[in-house]
């Protein structure tokens, strides 16, 4: 038995050009760890790619960032004490020398490499980290890129530090929901937005402060009323769009704006003269560096942190997974599973 199952992308447009294809397990390359993955995550990026809307797409391709699973073979010069070790992946590869931005040759697991929506993978061996034993495989799988992401908008870029008020937009999102358990962790008040009242009250019931409904007129208003005296220290969007010019007017004079997606597109308009007059930074960002993803385990696992997994769907039916993922139905993490749990 050679062969596996995995989710090959053969053509962008819509799911119709997804398979569940049989196809040869790979073999360790020197300084590679074979993964047996036991769960893999959904994230923006796979329906980005699947649609065409992404940079340099590179086909056919097994889709995939996010993955846990179980070592069970190592290349040559790989520490064979790693078969049998529970692992997670660190999708962000190449990230290069400069810890304040990626190199040229930077890449995101699943795209062009071959990803984690399959039943087994290899990887270098410095991308795997052992798995807290806290965490089941779907909960570990639901952690890698967002997580990731959501660590350096946060601590590295955003210098989140304890007693401050932070704005997370959408809290619906993959990086969102997993933004709100590190920030409070972290002891930051958090309030939120989103579309949904429903998932404003999930957040509440997290511990996040209160939050308002984007899509409903008085939303700043109602935020700014909401955090007053205090006021909001840091805002982490990954929508953009128009509303990126009131997360301008609701943060503090000095405060910091971390961005990482535009989900709603560009701004079509900005107030500069705001911006400089409020002394506000902007800060871009952009996954992260092994640092980045080693410090925000050891966060996951003093506060012992469990993700929140939105649905687990068994592999064969990763196409219910995908169209969840396209209507924005879920609350947290959508996973693959590729064995019982
Ligand atoms: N640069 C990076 O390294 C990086 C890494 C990860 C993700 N991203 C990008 O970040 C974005 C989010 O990723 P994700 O995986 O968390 O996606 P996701 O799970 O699909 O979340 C999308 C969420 O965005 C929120 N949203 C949509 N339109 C909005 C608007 N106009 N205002 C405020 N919120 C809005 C919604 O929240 P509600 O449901 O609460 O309304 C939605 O649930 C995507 O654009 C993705 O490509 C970038």
């Amino acid at each position: 038995m050679n062969k596996m199952r995995a989710v090959v992308l053969h053509q962008t447009k819509d799911l119709d050009y997804l398979k569940l294809d049989t196809v040869p397990i790979p073999e360790p390359a020197p300084g590679e760890v074979r993964v047996r993955i036991k769960a893999a995550a959904l994230n923006h990026r796979d329906v980005w790619i699947v649609q065409g809307l992404y940079a340099n797409i590179q086909l056919p391709v097994i889709l995939g960032s996010d993955g846990a699973g179980v070592v069970d073979q190592v290349g040559k010069g790989v520490d064979p004490s790693w078969i049998g070790k529970a692992v997670m992946i660190n999708p962000s590869l190449n990230w290069g020398r400069n810890p304040r931005a990626q190199g040229r040759d930077y890449r995101i697991l699943g795209m062009p490499d071959n990803g984690t929506h399959a039943e087994w993978i290899t990887i270098a061996v410095n991308q795997v980290v052992p798995k807290p034993d806290y965490l089941s495989f779907a909960e570990a799988a639901a952690i890698p890129l967002a997580g990731l992401t959501g660590y350096r908008a946060l601590f590295t870029q955003g210098r989140l530090t304890a007693g401050e008020t932070v704005l997370l937009t959408g809290i619906g999102g993959g990086v969102a929901a997993l933004m709100l358990k590190m920030a409070l962790a972290a002891g930051a008040r958090v309030v939120v937005t989103s579309s949904s009242d429903e998932k404003i009250k999930k957040a509440v019931n997290s511990g996040a402060f209160g939050g308002a409904n984007y899509r409903e007129d008085g939303w700043v208003n109602h935020l700014q009323k909401l955090t007053a005296p205090q006021g909001i220290d840091l805002i982490v969007d990954s929508a953009g769009g128009d509303s990126f010019a009131d997360l301008i007017q609701l943060i503090n004079p000095g405060g910091r704006i971390v961005f990482f997606g535009a989900t709603a597109g560009n701004p079509s308009r900005l107030d500069l003269r705001r911006i400089f007059w409020k002394q506000i930074t902007l800060q871009g960002t952009t996954m992260g560096t092994e640092q980045d993803f080693y410090e925000m385990i050891r966060l996951f696992d003093t506060h012992k942190i469990k993700p929140i997994v939105d649905t687990t769907i068994p592999l064969e039916n990763y196409r219910s997974a995908y169209e969840r993922m396209l209507k924005g139905e879920q609350f947290g993490k959508i996973v693959l599973t590729m064995e019982d749990q």
